[in-house]
């Protein structure tokens, strides 16, 4: 059975940012999807509606104790015009095992497509052409009882909102300074660190004030248990040269796994290079290092894209990388990927879905 969607256009559309004016997530389109759900009747009334405010009561679930999942995932307009989601499939089973997680009831993927397709057409026009952007593609469900019980709500609201954007970070492709964090933690063993949930980055967010009080970007978290494992950077996640060999710690639970992070590696296979996920200290990244085989470091994500790391700092010590430069394996990488998203080269692992009008 065909899936329904209401649309009711906005009367007056907004004036849309010249591509060279966007930033990261601070304009939104015309247009939202919405549907509710409940434990005991599912989704129901899904509908696009013009962007606008939400009204919620001080009591929500969500407001008080963070359930609440998210997801970030792209559509790019291509060299022929055409617009073309990013691996959606991936980011919707993402979502549903972050869902999981945190007792939200579970979505069905073909509505989830269906209103992502839906949404991204009525809104084309804003999606962005110039190299570099994209429109950004935030779906969220959050818990929606007034109820002060720590529990999980019997009501959801879920919502997909869009956003042109250009680079996540102020300095594009220019290769960030991160600092290893040594003293807070973003997750431990059986906590949520794999699921994308409002709590997780609200708990980064003095460590990351911290450090860019420092001058830094951002941190680089390592494992809660011996501070010692690298994990991810938080809006991305991390990889290394190190001699021949990409190097990416290991899905283990108290990371993302990242959609960028997947296309990457199989990437870097695709062009005959050596892939590792694998437990990686930051002894090992130090001492690769101080004997130079330490080659490049980049983050991967689908806000962050590729972005070369230029230096990292580890309780005072600081270690340049690449010189501070972009590596030739992060180039390579962005720009294959950034070939595949454009459709400027041949989609060879069927990543891209198009948006019909
Ligand atoms: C993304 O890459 O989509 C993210 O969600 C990272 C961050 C903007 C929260």
């Amino acid at each position: 059975m065909p899936i329904e969607i209401p649309v009711t256009r906005v009367q007056e559309p907004k004036a849309r940012p010249r591509d060279a004016q966007l930033g990261f997530g601070q304009v939104f389109t015309d247009h939202m999807f919405l549907m509710d759900g409940a434990v005991d009747a599912g989704w129901s009334n899904p509908r696009i509606v013009p962007y606008g405010p939400l009204a919620l009561e001080p009591a929500t679930v969500a407001l008080h104790y963070a359930q609440s999942v998210f997801e970030g995932l792209k559509a790019y307009r291509g060299q022929d015009d055409a617009v073309r989601l990013f691996r959606p499939d991936r980011n919707i089973a993402r979502f549903n095992r972050s869902a999981a997680r945190l007792c939200v009831p579970f979505i069905d993927p073909d509505l989830f497509l269906t209103a992502l397709k839906r949404l991204v057409a009525v809104d084309r026009d804003w999606v962005p052409r110039t190299p570099g952007t994209s429109l950004y593609i935030r779906p969220v469900a959050f818990a929606s009882d007034p109820d002060l019980h720590v529990q999980p709500s019997r009501t959801y609201r879920f919502f997909i909102i869009l956003s042109p954007v250009a680079a996540y970070y102020s300095e594009g492709f220019r290769p960030l300074r991160i600092r290893v964090e040594d003293r807070y933690a973003r997750s431990v063993r059986g906590g949520t660190g794999a699921a994308k949930t409002a709590g997780n980055y609200a708990g980064s967010l003095m460590a990351a004030e911290e450090a860019q009080q420092a001058g830094f970007a951002q941190v680089l978290w390592l494992d809660g248990l011996h501070q010692e494992y690298i994990e991810e950077v938080g809006s991305m996640n991390i990889a290394f040269v190190i001699g021949d060999e990409l190097v990416t710690p290991p899905l283990t639970g108290t990371l993302l796994e990242g959609v960028t992070r997947d296309s990457v590696l199989q990437l870097a296979r695709d062009q005959g290079m050596q892939v590792a996920e694998r437990p990686v200290t930051i002894g090992e990244v130090l001492a690769a290092a101080r004997n130079g085989t330490l080659r490049e470091v980049f983050g991967t994500g689908t806000a962050a894209v590729i972005s070369p790391v230029g230096e990292l700092s580890y309780k005072g010590e600081r270690v340049r990388v690449h010189d501070g430069e972009v590596g030739p394996l992060s180039q390579r990488l962005f720009d294959d990927l950034s070939d595949i998203q454009l459709g400027r080269r041949p989609d060879r692992h069927g990543w891209m879905v198009p948006i019909q009008d």
